[in-house]
């Protein structure tokens, strides 16, 4: 098939490339020029493992281009993709969907009757069908509309949208999803589930699927608070409770909490428009869920006080700032926001990452970034694991042992063997563990 994919972040880069495996010829198109040269080059603007060989095969098999405009060609395509971000309102609590109504009113512009358009990102429900109005308006007939939200994960991207959980489709017409359908046969092939649904209900499918996972690790998170006033240790807890299989251990890991370009603006946009719906009891809990998120933030602030004494003046070493391992997405990233808390309290906060230090210039300033591990941790009084990297869960803490001036690590993601450490000299600090260090 001929396919558009419309934005090139995270979701429509991936995604173009999935189109391209699955044998379609593909036209990315992108604003942002500098992003279209990369691509075209073969270099992915962020990183994300095994998706820049994936590119650069789909490139040399010429199944896959780039342009920043709409042209006859693109414009013929059979599927338009689009996979603009909708990220929170700034000041606000919904999500910002100018950039799809823009999106879809500039293809609107140039769109073929025959043509299917398809909704990727993540919007309040409702957006499709009001999409569905203004796009009339520009082409001047009903656009052909589905709405296909996207579970990928950042980390395993590739492989989440090669291999989903299931294809969930909305539409207002059956004969739509035929198109959409063929163009993910090779998967529907494989037993992937397809769900066929109006629009409002797959557009509420992903948000409430966030919504689900985010108050999944509230609660443990929840639990936490109490197992820290009480003496017990939430990490056995959610061993224990995760063994029940209609709980399941799975988003059960207590720690600094979610963060990341999804999660905090999900469910964020989604009390908002339940509010607009007037419906807004109804996620009230979700209000707690967030609290309870970034309440983990302050509390790992807390305990390196606790720990310190006086933050001002004293070096602080933070290990990973990427809002989760194997991804460069500094968005509302939880260990990048506690760096920046005990900076802002004086502290001399040093923060190590394998791939996100080079996102960190844009994002912030005064952290001081080390790339190389050793020296990063050399002079530590307090060291503190923000995001679970293989390269920190395998630490060997005999060999950090001989660098630190203080051997103290807070274990923000309750990833590190208590026990080798303890061993090797060091006080280990997690939080919803009442750890004794002697
Ligand atoms: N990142 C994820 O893991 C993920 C997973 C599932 C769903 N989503 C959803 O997918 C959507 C995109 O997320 P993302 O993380 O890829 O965002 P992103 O910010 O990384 O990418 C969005 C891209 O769209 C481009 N864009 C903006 N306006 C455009 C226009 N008019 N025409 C063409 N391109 C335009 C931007 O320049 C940018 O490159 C969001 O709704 C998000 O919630 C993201």
């Amino acid at each position: 098939m001929k396919i558009s994919v419309i934005g090139l972040g995270y979701l429509g880069t991936t995604h173009a490339v999935a189109m391209a495996q699955l044998g379609h010829n593909v036209i990315g198109i992108e604003p942002d020029s500098s992003r279209v040269q990369a691509l075209k080059a073969g270099n992915l603007p962020f990183f994300e493992p095994g998706l820049e060989d994936a590119l650069r095969q789909a490139i040399s098999s010429g199944k896959i281009s780039f342009q920043s405009h709409h042209d006859d060609l693109s414009a013929a395509s059979d599927i338009h993709f689009i996979c603009v971000g909708t990220p929170q309102i700034s000041g606000q609590q919904s999500a910002d969907t100018s950039y799809v109504f823009a999106a879809a009113g500039q293809l609107a512009a140039v769109l073929k009757p025959s043509s299917l358009v398809v909704g990727k990102s993540t919007v309040p429900v409702g957006t499709a069908r009001h999409l569905i109005t203004k796009m009339q308006e520009v082409s001047g007939f009903v656009p052909r509309l589905c709405w296909n939200p996207e579970f990928l994960r950042e980390g395993t991207a590739l492989a989440d949208s090669m291999l989903p959980d299931r294809i969930v489709i909305g539409s207002d017409d059956p004969e739509y999803n035929q198109a959409l359908k063929g163009c993910y046969q090779t998967m529907i092939d494989q037993g992937i589930p397809v769900l066929e649904l109006d629009l409002e209900t797959a557009e509420l499918v992903k948000v409430s699927a966030n919504a689900f996972l985010a108050t999944k690790i509230s609660f443990i998170n929840a639990m936490a608070e109490i197992a820290e006033a009480s003496g017990a240790d939430a990490v056995r807890l959610a061993e224990a409770i995760g063994l029940d299989n209609r709980i399941g251990k799975s988003f059960l890991r207590t720690g600094i909490g979610f963060g990341g370009g999804c999660l905090p603006k999900d469910i964020r946009g989604f009390i908002a428009r339940a509010d607009e719906l007037g419906v807004g009891d109804s996620l009230a809990f979700l209000k707690e869920v967030d609290q309870i998120n970034l309440r983990r933030r302050q509390r790992i602030v807390w305990l390196a006080t606790e720990e310190l004494g006086d933050i001002k003046n004293k070096k602080i070493t933070m290990l990973g700032i990427s809002f989760k391992p194997d991804s460069d997405d500094l968005r509302d990233s939880p260990a990048l926001e506690i760096a920046l808390r005990l900076q802002a309290l004086g502290g001399v906060v040093t923060v190590h990452d394998p791939v996100a230090l080079e996102n960190l210039d844009k994002k912030s300033s005064g952290l001081i970034s080390e790339a190389d591990l050793s020296t990063a941790v050399k002079d530590a009084d307090l060291m503190i694991l923000g995001t679970e990297w293989a390269d920190y869960k395998n630490l060997d803490p005999e060999a950090v042992s001989s660098l630190p001036r203080i051997k103290t690590i807070i274990d923000g993601r309750n990833v590190l063997n208590v026990d080798s450490w303890q061993i090797a000299g060091w006080r280990i600090i997690a939080p919803g563990r009442n750890i004794v260090n002697v």
